[in-house]
């Protein structure tokens, strides 16, 4: 048995049901969205999402779930989809989930406008039945991505990120979601305010530590169903960069500079690039940090007595940190 398919044990049956949902919840009477949104669920992703939401449910819940968990699993799924949609137009990126990406086949408008569709039916879906809680949850995580993806952008132009500032950004446009998740997974089953902020804070540190991973494939060589070597192409600093920038004699800092703002396609100066991250110590650092983070997410859920969904939380927290791709 996979790792993933031990996690998902104790919410096969709850899987099985949001698939269908998710589905559903899509569609269209539109004859091309529903080409594209058939295009997306039969290419679907790790859907770890849908699974931090049902098992912080089961965990805050004593085992039980609700309609509403399905319901909130599913905006959580059409928001990333969503997210992702528009963030392969931001970074004019081909591939995603080992296919085309959207923008690859059907081009940046019809990309921007299936993604604004999908936030839409999210939205919706909340409001339909009076889930203003979850409703608000995820709101705000739509609002920090959009800040974390410009906040991006912009350091991105001047080059002129710290490690805080990296911090901040994944903090906004990826951890805000995985935040989301979790809040909204126990909030789902009627936990109090008190233990729906302990499942935020968990999901913020499980958050933290995937986008570090996510980041650090860029500078492998493993196939991801995404491309690899594209940060720095798109003039994208992250942490192993950062921290070996940051320990750099002043003419490292200007030759590494140079790379980035000028020589950023060049395929063999990036290469020599990524090789003196690594001398430098930049993905030994990065993965200290991480598993910082998968540490204060542990501590958070460690109170919990024993439970299926405990032990598949502490695997998935795990699996966060250690996944092949
Ligand atoms: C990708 O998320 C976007 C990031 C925040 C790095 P996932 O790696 O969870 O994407 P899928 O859904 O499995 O494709
Ligand atoms: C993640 O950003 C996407 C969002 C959080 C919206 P990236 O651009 O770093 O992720 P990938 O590598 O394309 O999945
Ligand atoms: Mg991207
Ligand atoms: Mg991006």
């Amino acid at each position: 048995m996979s790792t993933v398919q031990r996690i998902k044990q104790p919410i096969e049956a709850e899987m099985e049901l949001f698939e269908k949902k998710f589905y559903d919840s899509m569609a269209s009477q539109v004859p091309l969205l529903n080409r594209i949104t058939y295009y997306i669920v039969t290419r679907k992703g790790k859907q770890m999402r849908p699974m931090f939401v049902f098992l912080c449910a089961k965990l805050a819940g004593q085992g039980e779930v609700q309609d509403r968990t399905y319901r909130g699993a599913s905006v959580i799924e059409l928001i990333h989809t969503a997210s992702l949609v528009h963030d392969d137009v931001v970074d004019d990126s081909d591939k995603r989930r080992g296919f085309f990406s959207i923008n690859a086949v059907w081009k940046n408008k019809i990309a921007v406008l299936v993604g604004d569709y999908l936030l839409s039916k999210g939205m919706l879906l909340c409001i339909e039945h009076k889930d203003f809680d979850l409703l608000e949850l995820i709101s705000v995580a739509v609002r920090e991505m959009s800040q974390g993806e410009l906040l991006q952008i912009e350091k991105a132009k001047k080059l002129d990120i710290t490690e805080a500032v990296y911090l901040s950004i994944i903090r906004q446009k990826t951890a805000s979601l995985i935040t989301a998740c979790c809040a909204l997974g126990a909030a789902s089953v009627g936990a109090s305010a008190e233990e729906v902020q302990r499942f935020s804070d968990f999901g913020a540190a499980c958050g933290m530590a995937f986008q570090i991973k996510d980041d650090l494939f860029d500078y492998g060589k493993s196939q991801i169903g995404k491309p690899t070597g594209i940060d720095i192409k798109e003039q994208k600093m992250t942490l192993p960069l950062i921290y070996a920038m940051e320990h750099a004699t002043l003419a490292e800092r200007k030759w590494m500079l140079g790379v980035v703002k000028k020589h950023n396609t060049d395929r063999k100066k990036v290469r020599e690039l990524i090789a003196w991250v690594k001398e430098k110590g930049g993905m030994d650092y990065a993965i200290k940090r991480m598993h910082t983070y998968r540490d204060e997410a542990l501590s958070l859920i460690a109170d919990y007595p024993d439970s299926p969904a405990k032990k598949s939380l502490y695997e998935m927290v795990n699996y966060v940190v250690d996944r092949p791709l």
